[in-house]
């Protein structure tokens, strides 16, 4: 099979790293990919979805995967399959459920979808009187694609009229801030769960947990994650049984009766609260680092899944999973995420350990080649990835590894996992 991923991150790295292990795959393609995705395919320099579609026609690839929600929220996946070319992702209409959290929150309302109260509004007036009624925190979210940044938990009534005040106005993201959702806050702990559907039926992965703030023990900013593990204990099979029925299974449902059938990876932002899950929010992708913690626990080639869900043929797979951990550890960059740092060469110190080196990888970001150097182009720049039979041991072996990437300014937690052990 000839496969072309869509995007750059570690994510999208992940991804390939499993299909170049894959027997079914022959040529593997990134557009755009990364310094580091090059050692596990060919990077194509194409943005443009028509001039993709040409490249596709012309390579004969056999199968797409759009790793961002950018893409999809524009309608990639609509674009390649009007010119009939198989492609794993939701198209335009049901990837709204990443594109408006209106559109979101109305449709978990109407479906009987555990979430948040909440209400919408474009009206500041409606806004700050809802908001008067609310106890603190409050949760103020911008409707549109904010690059992770549209959510603010607000510590008093006055920062949230604030909050609402700056995104009504567009002073804070613009277009995407035109509508508000104003929302309770759910006291809780958090998964991330992730369905590969095929627009009927559904495959749940081991659940994840994400570390969305900078420093250890969950404080400082907000982040795309600092680290992830899975699977999380803080799961039982309870709890995905009802996540099955109450969730994921409506959720299907109801799309397909909105006339918006949902092919792809449904992200669902889970706040479990007195042991019920509570959804937080749904992305129509792979989260990033999670997705990197759970390639690797992938057993069926990954080739297989994607395929099968893209071409709604799911109830012919029978998916395993390896019986183990992985513990994935962000390294970011010295100014991470408030700014741009300096390009910085990336060292890595040979891993002598063969234990290590066995069950140990690194998932390349926000990396760039030059003369066969790689250098950290700033963010998120890689994950360190540990593998083993307990959560402790795939954790002191992604920290080992931590151990031996160096460059300029690195940084990253050291308690990733910490709620699981
Ligand atoms: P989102 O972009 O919707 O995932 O929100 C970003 C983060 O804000 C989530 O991962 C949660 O940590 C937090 N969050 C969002 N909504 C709520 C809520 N209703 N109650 C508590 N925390 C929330
Ligand atoms: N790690 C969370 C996300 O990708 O949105």
């Amino acid at each position: 099979m000839d496969i072309l991923i869509i995007g750059s991150g570690g994510r999208e790295y992940s991804i390939g790293l499993a299909l170049s292990k894959d027997q079914a795959v022959n040529k593997l393609y990134f557009a755009p990919g990364n310094g580091a995705t090059d050692a596990l395919g060919k990077n194509i320099d194409i943005t443009d979805y028509q001039q993709l579609v040409g490249f596709a026609k012309q390579n004969s690839i056999d199968l797409t995967i759009v790793g961002p929600e950018t893409p999809l929220v524009e309608g990639v996946v609509d674009i390649f399959q009007s010119d009939g070319l198989v492609i794993f992702g939701p198209g335009k209409a049901a990837a709204r459920l990443e594109g408006s959290k209106v559109y979101m929150k109305n449709f978990l309302a109407k479906y009987s979808i555990p979430t948040a109260q909440y209400i919408q509004t474009s009206s500041a007036k409606e806004a700050l009187s809802f908001i008067q009624t609310l106890k603190t925190p409050i949760v103020v979210k911008a409707d549109g694609l904010c690059a992770g940044k549209g959510v603010i938990i607000a510590q008093s009534i006055d920062e949230a009229n604030d909050a609402v005040v700056k995104m009504l106005s567009g002073e804070s993201f613009g277009d995407a801030g035109s509508k508000v959702i104003i929302e309770e806050y759910l006291d809780g702990y958090e998964l991330s769960m992730f369905a590969i559907c095929d627009g009927k039926d559904f495959i749940l992965l081991p659940a994840a947990q994400d570390h969305k703030r900078l420093k250890n023990n969950d404080e400082g900013p907000n982040t795309g994650g600092m680290g992830a593990y899975a699977p999380t204990p803080l799961a039982h099979d309870e709890l995905y049984e009802k996540v099955k029925k109450r969730i994921i299974r409506p959720t299907l449902d109801g799309m397909n009766q909105e006339k918006a059938p949902f092919r792809g990876v449904l992200f669902i932002g889970i706040m479990v609260v007195e042991n019920e899950p509570i959804t937080l929010e749904f992305n129509v992708r792979f989260g990033d680092p999670e997705c990197e913690v759970l390639m690797p626990l992938m057993k069926t080639p990954a080739s297989e899944l994607f395929y099968k869900a893209a071409t709604g043929d799911l109830h012919n797979l029978h998916v395993e999973f390896e019986d183990k951990y992985a513990v994935g550890v962000v390294i970011a960059s010295a100014n991470y995420p408030y700014s741009t740092s300096i390009p910085a060469e990336i060292v890595v110190d040979k891993i002598v350990h063969k234990e290590i080196a066995d069950n140990t990888h690194i998932s390349y970001a926000g990396v760039k080649k030059e003369d066969d150097i790689l250098y950290a182009t700033g963010g998120r720049v890689l994950v360190c990835v540990g593998m083993g039979a307990s959560i402790k041991e795939a954790k002191d072996r992604a920290y080992m590894l931590c151990g031996q990437v160096h460059f300029a300014g690195k940084k990253f937690r050291t308690d990733i996992a910490y709620q699981a052990l």
